[in-house]
């Protein structure tokens, strides 16, 4: 019974990230930036723990990492569930549903009609709209809904919209089975059908889900390229559900890949985040800054085991934001780096620090003496090493650990969380998984972790490989430590950081 339950469950409910207050969530939606607040929508099934009727939930925050939960923003109606989705700042009222000169918020969102599902039909997904006047704090649906009808495709959904400058265009990026449409229009209420991507290309071990597309300037230099993000579900790296992205350039109808990923394998490395648990994420709109820095966050959950999880009150939780950025690398490839959002900054504590640490075996990076392990932030450098192993291990005193780490011999990183706690709800949770092997430009490996009570979020490389995954372990966490099969090595630059969130 869930009221048995609930204190256990607020036992793993997390300090620095965002989870509904009650019941359901999944994928973000919506997100836009206005006037100094960040909203975020998600959907939400407000009467269970698990996926269900899809409402947007709403919460709202000056600095992404404090959230407030507002009322819903979108019930599901005749037309049916109110999926997956995005907002804009129609700042020139283009729509023209803004009124007395208040500029329009508008939400593009897909209806999954049930009763279409169930009788079999193809036509059950389709894309709507809602609008606000009050900075999305109420919404009303669009009088002439839906403004895009399904052409006879299953799976049809997950609307991101975005002005295109450049262009002087509206565009709109939407999953169609295992593909990505991108329609343009002038007003947002009339679409047309521009072009499609992904034929042959990538992953297609299950559907695409979860668009976003826009341009952004590559890191120190005055070139624009284009990303496309594309979630996918299953097939990802490593089992179930995961983000792919793709690189290039936009002529205002075609998305045009780079060469090098024209044909790129099913089997590929161009994943935001070989964690298990980072899914459906796309960016803010209207952010500051965004042609430098795109600001993400995820799903940190994984179709898989995300309605058995053993939280019973609320279900599922957004992983850190983060800042995307694209870099050109030496070997003249484009990458996506992600980074912790800066807001993050000014709330981390520096506890202590140490700038060359040269140890044998094992070094107690953190431990609950000194810092509080459930709102963790450590980053440190470890320069290169050769043909061997080292491993982070994250400790209780009921024996429990999660383990993650890099091989040099394969060149993978890897985490592992067979022995980590609650593991047996679901037969693909308890596991070790690894990266691709990857390649860095730099001698020196920085490295940043987030530890929450039941999340570790790893920035490799500078956020050039991502690992996130989620944890139960049978008692709080109480030390992390570096283990490492090289005598004699050295962590550099090691600051640890305790998140203030009040
Ligand atoms: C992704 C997804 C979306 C869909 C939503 C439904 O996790 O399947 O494609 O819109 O969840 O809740």
């Amino acid at each position: 019974k869930i009221s048995d339950l609930s204190e256990k469950n607020d036992n793993y409910r997390p300090n620095f990230h965002f989870t509904p207050k009650k019941n359901w969530m999944n994928d973000p939606n919506g997100m836009f930036y206005l006037n100094g607040t960040y909203h975020l929508f998600f959907q939400h099934y407000p009467e269970e723990p698990k996926w269900g009727p899809m409402h947007w939930g709403h919460a709202t925050s000056k600095d992404l990492i404090r959230w407030e939960e507002k009322s819903i923003a979108l019930y599901p109606d005749e037309k049916g569930y109110i999926f997956s989705g995005s907002a804009v700042v129609d700042k020139n009222n283009t729509s023209g549903l803004g009124k007395n000169g208040i500029i329009p918020i508008i939400a593009m969102f897909t209806y999954h009609d049930i009763v279409g599902e169930r009788n079999g039909e193809e036509e059950y997904q389709s894309q709507a709209i809602a609008f606000s006047l009050d900075e999305g704090m109420t919404w009303t649906k669009y009088s002439r809904n839906p403004v895009i009808s399904n052409p006879g495709i299953r799976d049809f959904r997950d609307p991101k919209i975005q002005w295109d400058g450049e262009n002087q265009q509206w565009l709109m990026v939407l999953s169609a089975n295992d593909k990505t449409l991108i329609y343009t229009s002038g007003n947002l209420l009339d679409w047309e059908l521009a072009s499609e991507f992904g034929k042959g290309v990538g992953g297609h071990g299950g559907v695409w889900e979860c668009p976003d597309f826009f341009p952004i300037k590559v890191s120190n230099t005055n070139e624009t390229k284009w990303v496309l993000i594309q979630s996918l579900n299953p097939g990802a790296y490593n089992g179930g559900s995961g983000t792919q992205y793709f690189i290039g350039d936009f002529d205002g109808k075609n998305f045009i890949p780079e060469n090098y990923l024209k044909d790129l394998p099913a089997e590929h490395d161009y994943w935001l985040d070989f964690g298990k648990d980072n899914y459906a994420g796309v960016t803010w709109s209207n952010a500051p800054h965004d042609i430098d820095e795109r600001v993400f966050i995820g799903w940190m959950s994984n179709w898989q085991y995300a309605q058995e999880v053993p939280t019973y009150t609320w279900r599922s939780a957004m992983t850190i934001p983060r800042v995307l950025e694209v870099k050109k690398k030496n070997d003249n490839t484009y990458r996506i780096f992600s980074k912790p959002v800066k807001q993050l900054d000014s709330l981390s504590q520096l506890k202590y620090s140490n700038d060359m640490e040269n140890t044998e075996g094992e070094f107690l990076l953190a431990d609950k003496s000194r810092v509080n392990m459930d709102k963790l932030r450590i980053k440190l450098q470890i320069p290169e090493i050769e043909n061997r192993e080292y491993r982070f291990e994250l400790k209780n005193s009921t024996g429990d650990q999660l383990v993650f780490g890099y091989n040099d011999n394969s060149g993978n990183f890897f985490i592992d969380r067979r022995n980590s706690g609650n593991t047996g709800f679901s037969e693909n949770f308890a596991n070790r998984i690894s990266t691709a092997p990857r390649t860095s430009d730099k001698n020196i490996l920085p490295i940043e972790i987030f530890i929450d009570k039941t999340s570790v979020e790893i920035f490799y490389d500078s956020g050039e490989t991502v690992m996130t995954e989620i944890f139960f372990p049978h008692a709080p966490m109480e030390k992390l430590s570096l283990q490492s099969q090289e005598n004699d090595f050295s962590i550099k630059k090691l600051k640890v950081y305790e998140l203030q969130l009040n």
